[in-house]
């Protein structure tokens, strides 16, 4: 079978051994914009509780390509090298507008440099954002931002090319649905704008109220944050001299620890989270019968009901069920005692995993692009799969943690796209688990 790496693990069905603590690292959907708003910036970004992943290296390496000094643990030559999880952005004199595209291709978070870059250099030339293959991930709310912003798009050599200039000017814009890294890049783009932007029907996710807080910190004028309004005074570059931007917690892979403490712990406490960003998945689980100790930054899964209930799952934008955990959850319901359904409301191609679940022994009956059953409880049994994506891989994981015999899971870089040093951190709660190849 083909594969670049793969985790073989050995389950213990049914013996809900796992203990211990485990530290969630920053958010990768933090990181990225972070890292696009350097362009925002006359001198500095500094950054902290970066995720070691490859989306992130894969960022760094667009910004260097664009002119940027990415500086990080690494270090530089003839310099000290950064703490671990430090990074620091300088943009250089001449900045580039064209992403490389064999690196922009490669994951969706390439799509947060497109506001940044347009409104400091007046153009931006990018190719089809690629990503998880998880649904259509079309761009037109993105293009038509733009255009409402001033710039003009075209499209030729498989790429698209916008332009603007005389520079952005502020505008009202309505998304038609709330997208997250919408909502990111063109706030970003309206920070440099001239004059007022108004976002309407805008993305409420933790990560745009803590990108947006930083902007603000270091001098953009931004209210409603939080809100599904956000407006924008813009038209000055901001100064991140002496501030250090913090990476918020991620709350998927947060998320995905204690679906798994459910799964197959006792007693596992999962560290440097915000519970606040969880409270959809843990009054789920409350509901399921899952015993929860839930502290603002630490979330303990102290055991379970013998027969856990079935429930109705409903992905939503924040602050209601993540597309992102709908995977890692659905490995929960074919545990609990009954029907369950499940609705993914966001992407319309992020249900394929259940087919590779059925193969490990769920009953599970895909309806539509949207919706599925999955009744349970069923034994699950160790297969060799691959993994499509980076949340479905994380979700075979989980299984094969929980399944009689050996699993193997293949193309872990889907998974290492998103997640540190994860075998280790699972190791570290007892699960057996090596990475080959
Ligand atoms: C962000 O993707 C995340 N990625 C995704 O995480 C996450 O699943 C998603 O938000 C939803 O929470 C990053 O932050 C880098 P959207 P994004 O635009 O911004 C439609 C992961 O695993 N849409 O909010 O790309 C779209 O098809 C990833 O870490 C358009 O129609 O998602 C979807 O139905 C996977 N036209 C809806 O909007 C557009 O131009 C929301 O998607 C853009 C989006």
């Amino acid at each position: 079978m083909a594969s670049s790496g793969k985790f073989v693990i050995k389950g213990s069905a049914n013996s809900r051994n796992l203990t211990g603590e485990v530290k969630v690292s920053g958010a990768k959907n933090d990181a990225l914009p972070a890292f696009a708003s350097a362009l925002l910036f006359k001198d500095e970004l500094n950054l902290s509780n970066v995720p070691a992943i490859s989306d992130i290296d894969a960022m760094a390496k667009l910004l260097s390509g664009l002119g940027a000094t990415v500086e990080s643990e690494g270090g530089e030559s003839g310099r000290p090298a950064l703490p671990a999880g430090r990074w620091k952005v300088v943009l250089g004199k001449k900045i580039s507008s064209t992403l490389d595209p064999e690196i922009a291709k490669r994951f969706r978070g390439s799509i947060t440099l497109l506001g940044p870059v347009l409104a400091r250099t007046h153009e931006v030339v990018f190719p089809h954002p690629g990503g998880c293959v998880i649904g259509e991930r079309p761009i037109d709310i993105f293009l038509k931002g733009f255009e409402a912003l001033g710039a003009t798009v075209t499209e030729h050599d498989n790429r698209y090319h916008l332009k603007a200039p005389e520079g952005l000017h502020g505008a009202e814009f309505f998304f038609k649905y709330q997208s997250v890294t919408a909502t990111e890049t063109l706030m970003m783009a309206a920070v440099l704008a001239k004059g007022k932007t108004v976002l309407k029907n805008a993305a409420m996710e933790p990560e745009v109220i803590a990108l947006g807080e930083f902007l603000i910190q270091a001098g953009a004028k931004i209210t409603g944050l939080g809100s599904n309004t956000i407006e924008i005074v813009g038209g000055e570059l901001l100064s991140g001299q002496n501030l250090v931007r913090e990476i918020i917690p991620d709350r998927i892979e947060a998320g995905s620890f204690v679906i798994l403490g459910a799964l197959a712990g006792k007693n596992v406490a999962v560290k440097n989270l915000n519970a606040n960003h969880l409270q959809s998945l843990t009054n789920t689980l409350t509901e399921m019968g899952v015993q929860l100790e839930i502290k603002p930054d630490q979330i303990t899964i102290l055991g379970r009901a013998e027969k856990l209930k079935p429930v109705n799952l409903r992905t939503h934008e924040y602050p209601g069920f993540p597309t992102d955990l709908q995977a890692p959850m659905a490995v929960l319901l074919t545990q609990a005692s009954g029907r369950s359904t499940i609705f993914e409301t966001i992407f319309e191609g992020r249900l394929g995993y259940l087919e590779t679940l059925k193969m490990m022994g769920a009953q599970a009956w895909i309806h539509d692009p949207h919706q599925a059953t999955v009744e349970g409880p069923t034994p699950l049994s160790g297969q060799e799969v691959v993994s499509p994506d980076l949340r479905a891989g994380l979700a075979y994981i989980l299984a094969g943690i929980v399944a009689n015999g050996q699993t193997i899971v293949h193309n872990v870089h889907y998974v290492e796209r998103g997640y540190e040093k994860i075998e280790e951190k699972l190791a570290g709660l007892g699960v057996q688990i090596v990475k080959e190849g």
